[in-house]
């Protein structure tokens, strides 16, 4: 079982060499007395051909079987410019036959219309695709292009505990039962946080860490149980100094992986900015259709939908989507529909057509008000205009769902295209009109802005966070902060959080204690490395740059796990199950 070349490094260059091979059968193709096989590792593919003189010894091979070869480089006559071997051939003087396959599941090709479920019970065959095969070892070069970049700036990297106490990072944690202390858990970390602002009062002042990190939340295209961060944390930075280290961690990462040079700095917008231009929090900036507010023009409005809304205090804003006019009454029922699920009590849709605005509710429009509204809007034949009047949240988020519906349906978003940017200046904080009390939009230990900070007491909801996410092409890749160093504001933030003192003692008593000696200012941003590896690898889903990921029932269907364990492990945990009523 000798190999002197990889299945995807012959070239012309080498023609009349003798060379072993080894690798899976990918396609067998017979020729009258000739057999053709390509040969598959994760390098490519090279073709064998196999004569009369010993076609005989492989009557029965088919794909997924492993051969190893001993033959000789020609070129071939009918060459593949699609393949990097494309120009040669090995005529094979001697095959053996290592192991052999049953018939898979699933074709092992790039192209699959395998369901989801059957790729994850035998990922490990759905992993032999090649482009699974090119996602995987991308993904091993962007990670090792972050560890390069870091360790030359400085960074230490740092391992913290799996098992831990729990990190307030807004999921569900994952608890791990004590043996030796019945009835005690660990948390499994959602993140570092806390790890790394200690290893900051350690004096560290420069950490990185590749970060497994686990949250019990709803799984999306870009979400999953378990993932992994690149954690990074710095002592004596400011905001601009860590947001233009991650603009040249990202520009380096970008070229070593996949050879593009992206232009920094990155554009910056504030939160506020970012929502009534875009309606998102993590703008898809690689095009434009910006909502714009049209509040100002109907404050005399006669349309009791618009009235409704200001006399709440809410806004009316506007989406204009270029030449959509033609839409049908099911396209734009959709369009409802679709602002409904994202919160909107309805969708005004109105047509541009013969210079004139049509829709039904444009005979509540006075003629002044339907001018201003082509004016502003700078209306143009056969655009389509969508409005959504609510409180300004709500209305940014809707018009921001149906941009990204065109931005997709219209062709925009273009994969090969990597637009960055920086979203600043969030909220501190979030009401939960539910719960009645406030939560942490970033977690408890985000600073508020210097120059907010007296909203703290008089209206919290007023204080900015000295707090930046990364994004790209409508991802959030990143999030960060600065953080509180002064245990007395660390306190003030817990009480509007609405925690107790002994709730503050039981849950981060060991983290405030620390802030005690001589904290230093510092901050530090997490970057999602599943959905860089997503994006820049043009995957859908960070499930095709993990190698066993959960499917979106919290699944595994290859060990299918979470599975019952014995009453024995149980009784040894002191764990009873109890159904649920
Ligand atoms: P945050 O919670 O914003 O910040 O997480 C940082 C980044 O991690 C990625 N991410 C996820 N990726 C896949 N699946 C998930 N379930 C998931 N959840 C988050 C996202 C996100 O931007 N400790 C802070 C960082 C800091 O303040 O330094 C934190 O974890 O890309
Ligand atoms: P209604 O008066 O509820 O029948 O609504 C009249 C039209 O206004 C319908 O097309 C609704 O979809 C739309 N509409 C209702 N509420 C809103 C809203 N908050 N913003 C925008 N359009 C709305």
């Amino acid at each position: 079982m000798k190999r002197t070349h990889t299945n995807g490094s012959l070239r012309i260059q080498n023609v009349n060499e003798k060379v072993q091979l080894i690798g899976w059968v990918a396609k067998r193709r017979n020729f009258g007395s000739l057999v053709f096989i390509d040969l598959r590792d994760r390098t490519g593919i090279t073709q064998l051909v196999f004569d009369e003189t010993i076609a005989d010894q492989i009557t029965h091979v088919r794909n997924e079987y492993i051969l190893s070869v001993e033959g000789i480089v020609k070129e071939r006559k009918d060459k593949n410019a699609k393949l990097a071997t494309g120009d040669i051939e090995i005529k094979v003087e001697k095959v053996e036959i290592i192991n052999h396959a049953e018939t898979t599941p699933l074709i092992i090709a790039d192209e699959t219309d395998a369901l989801e479920d059957t790729r994850l019970k035998y990922r490990y065959l759905d992993l032999r695709r090649p482009i699974m095969q090119k996602n995987l070892m991308q993904r091993a070069k962007i990670t090792r292009a972050m560890r390069e970049y870091l360790d030359n700036d400085g960074y230490i990297e740092i391992e913290t505990p799996i098992l831990a106490k729990s990190t307030p990072e807004g999921a569900r944690d994952y608890l791990v039962p004590s043996r030796m202390h019945p009835g005690s858990f660990y948390a499994l970390p959602q993140s570092p946080q806390q790890f790394k602002q200690l290893l900051m009062i350690a004096g560290f002042e420069k950490y990185y860490q590749v970060a497994r990190c686990f949250r019990d939340e709803d799984l999306r295209a870009d979400r999953q149980l378990d993932f992994t961060q690149l954690d990074i944390e710095t002592s004596f930075l400011e905001e601009e100094e860590i947001q233009t280290m991650m603009e040249g961690l990202l520009a380096h990462v970008t070229q070593e992986a996949i050879g593009q040079k992206i232009v920094t700095p990155f554009p910056r917008i504030t939160y506020q900015e970012a929502m009534d231009r875009y309606g998102s929090d993590k703008p898809d900036n690689r095009f434009g259709l910006e909502l714009q507010d049209i509040t100002s023009l109907f404050t005399k409005s006669e349309f009791k939908v618009f009235q409704d809304c200001l006399n709440k205090k809410g806004v009316i804003k506007a989406l204009v989507i270029p030449n959509q006019a033609q839409m049908t009454r099911k396209e734009i029922d959709k369009l409802t529909d679709l602002a409904k699920k994202n919160g909107a009590k309805g969708l005004v849709t109105l047509k541009y057509m013969n210079e004139q605005l049509e829709g039904s509710p444009v005979k509540f429009f006075s003629s002044e008000e339907q001018q201003a509204l082509i004016q502003t809007l700078q209306v143009k034949e056969q655009d389509l205009i969508l409005i959504v009047s609510d409180m300004w949240h709500i209305a940014c988020e809707v018009l921001g769902s149906l941009r990204n519906y065109f931005g997709t349906l219209l062709g925009y978003k273009k994969k090969d295209e990597f637009s960055f940017l920086w979203v600043v200046d969030f909220p501190m904080f979030e009401y939960s009109e539910e719960d009645k009390r406030y939560y942490a939009k970033h977690h408890p230990f985000t600073r508020p802005k210097k120059e907010d900070e007296h909203y703290l007491k008089e209206d919290p909801s007023k204080v900015r966070a000295c707090a930046y996410d990364i994004v790209l092409n409508g991802y959030e890749l990143g999030g960060g902060s600065l953080r509180i160093y002064e245990g007395e504001m660390q306190s003030t933030i817990f009480h509007i959080l609405g925690y107790s003192q002994e709730e503050v003692q039981d849950r981060f008593g060991f983290f405030i204690d620390a802030f005690q000696y001589g904290t230093p200012p510092h901050g530090g941003i997490a970057l999602g490395l599943d959905r860089v590896a997503m994006i820049l690898t043009g995957s859908d889903s960070i499930r095709d740059v993990i190698a066993f990921p959960k499917n979106a029932n919290a699944k595994c269907p290859m060990s299918d796990a979470p599975t019952p364990v014995d009453q024995t492990q149980l009784e040894e945990l002191s764990i009873q199950i109890v159904e649920k009523k």
